[in-house]
C-alpha cells in the first residue's frame, strides 16, 4: 500500500507540472483526488491492514492528499501569472508611435453662401424660418393659387405620397409663404431655405432634390420698390457693389406682378462668355408681389397689407460662385472634392 501510494504521488506531481491549462489541472484533481479518484481507491484497501498499521497509513494518505492540492494549486497560480503576462504584453501600447492624424470633415461650398446669404438678410431684420418637406397640396399649391389643372401638379413632375394627391414631397418652398403668414404676426420678414423635390433625372444641371430659398416681406404700403432696392442690395453683397440687375417680366401664379431677376454676367461683365454662356446675364431668381388672392386665403386684408417675395435655387448660386460646373459634385460629397472650398 505505501508503495501504491508513492507511485501515485511521482505519476500525480509529474502530470500535475506537465499540464498547460486551469481546465486540465481541474481533470487531474477529480482523477486522483475525487471519490472514484486513486486515492480513494487506494484507501479502500485499509480495511485489510492490522490495526496497528492503519494510522501511520491514514497519515500518509492525508499528507498525500494536502500535497497533491497544494501542486494543483500552485501549478494554478503558476499558469494564471504566466497568462496574465502574455495578455500584458499582447495589448502593451506603444506610447513612442507617431499618432493617427484625426481626419477633419469640410464645411460643404454650398452651405457657405448659404451661410453669407442668411447673414446679410439677418443684417436687413430677417427671421429664418423652417418647415416641412413633406408637405400637403394644398400648401404647395392650391393655396399659392396653383390651380387643379397646372402642369406642375402632375404625377409625373411631383412626388406624391397619396393616391388622392394630397401629400407631397414639396417641389418648391413657396409653401413657407403660407405657413409663414398663417402662423406669425405681422409685419413678417422671413427667408426659408431648405430642400425640394422633382422628378428630374439626374444629369449635369438636374437634380430630383434640390435647395431653394425662399424671401418674403408682407407689412403695410410694401412695393415693387422694396422688391427691388433688397434684392439689389443683397446682388451687391454677394457680387460686389456695382453689380447691375435685370427684371424681366413673367409669370407666377402666386405673384402679380411676376419677373424674374437676372446680374449681368460678372465674369464679362455684360459682353458674353462662357460663365454666362454668351448671353451677358445670369438669371438668379423669381419674384413678385404676393397676389392678393394669396393674401386673403391667409386671412390677411390685402386692401391694408401688401408684400413681395422671392424664390432662388441655392445650387446654382454656389456653382456660380465657385465656377463649378456638375450639379453631381455638390451632392456626390468627395472628400477631395470638398476640400478645396
Ligand atoms: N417657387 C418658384 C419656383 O420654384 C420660385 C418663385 C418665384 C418663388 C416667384 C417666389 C416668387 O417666392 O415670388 O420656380
Amino acid at each position: 500500500m505505501k508503495e501504491a501510494m508513492q507511485r501515485l504521488r511521482e505519476a500525480s506531481i509529474r502530470a500535475i507540472l506537465e499540464s498547460n491549462d486551469t481546465e486540465d489541472l481541474e481533470s487531474l484533481r477529480v482523477k486522483y483526488l475525487g471519490k472514484k479518484g486513486e486515492l480513494t481507491a487506494i484507501l479502500r484497501q485499509m480495511g485489510k491492514l492490522s490495526a496497528e498499521e492503519r494510522p501511520a497509513m491514514g497519515q500518509l494518505a492525508n499528507q498525500l492528499r494536502s500535497d497533491i492540492e497544494e501542486s494543483i494549486e500552485r501549478r494554478c497560480a503558476e499558469l494564471s501569472e504566466a497568462m496574465l503576462a502574455m495578455k500584458l504584453e499582447r495589448e502593451a501600447v506603444d506610447v513612442t508611435m507617431p499618432g493617427r492624424e484625426p481626419q477633419l470633415g469640410h464645411k460643404h461650398p454650398m452651405y457657405n453662401v448659404l451661410d453669407q446669404i442668411k447673414d446679410i438678410f439677418i443684417g436687413m431684420g430677417f427671421e429664418i424660418v423652417d418647415g416641412p418637406e413633406v408637405e400637403l397640396a394644398d400648401y404647395n399649391f392650391t393655396k399659392l393659387n396653383i390651380d387643379e389643372g397646372h402642369p406642375s401638379r402632375e404625377w409625373t413632375d411631383t412626388f406624391y405620397f397619396t393616391e388622392d394627391s394630397r401629400i407631397l414631397l414639396r417641389t418648391q418652398t413657396s409653401p413657407m409663404q403660407i405657413h409663414a403668414m398663417e402662423a406669425k404676426e405681422l409685419p413678417i420678414r422671413m427667408i426659408a431655405p431648405g430642400r425640394v423635390y422633382r422628378k428630374d433625372e439626374v444629369d449635369a444641371t438636374h437634380s430630383p432634390m434640390f435647395h431653394q430659398i425662399e424671401g418674403m416681406v408682407i407689412d403695410k404700403g410694401v412695393t415693387m420698390a422694396d422688391l427691388k432696392a433688397t434684392l439689389n442690395l443683397v446682388v451687391e453683397k454677394i457680387y460686389g457693389k456695382g453689380t447691375v440687375t435685370r427684371f424681366r417680366p413673367h409669370h407666377f401664379p402666386f405673384t402679380e406682378p411676376s419677373c424674374e431677376m437676372d446680374i449681368q454676367c460678372h465674369k464679362c461683365g455684360g459682353k458674353g462668355c462662357p460663365t454666362c454662356k454668351g448671353e451677358g446675364w445670369i438669371e438668379v431668381l423669381g419674384a413678385g408681389m404676393v397676389h392678393p388672392k394669396v393674401l386673403a386665403g391667409c386671412g390677411i386684408d390685402p386692401d391694408v397689407y401688401s408684400g413681395w417675395a422671392f424664390g432662388m435655387g441655392l445650387e446654382r448660386l454656389a456653382m456660380g460662385e465657385y465656377k463649378i460646373t456638375d450639379l453631381r459634385l455638390i451632392f456626390e460629397n468627395d472628400v477631395r472634392f470638398l476640400e478645396q472650398f
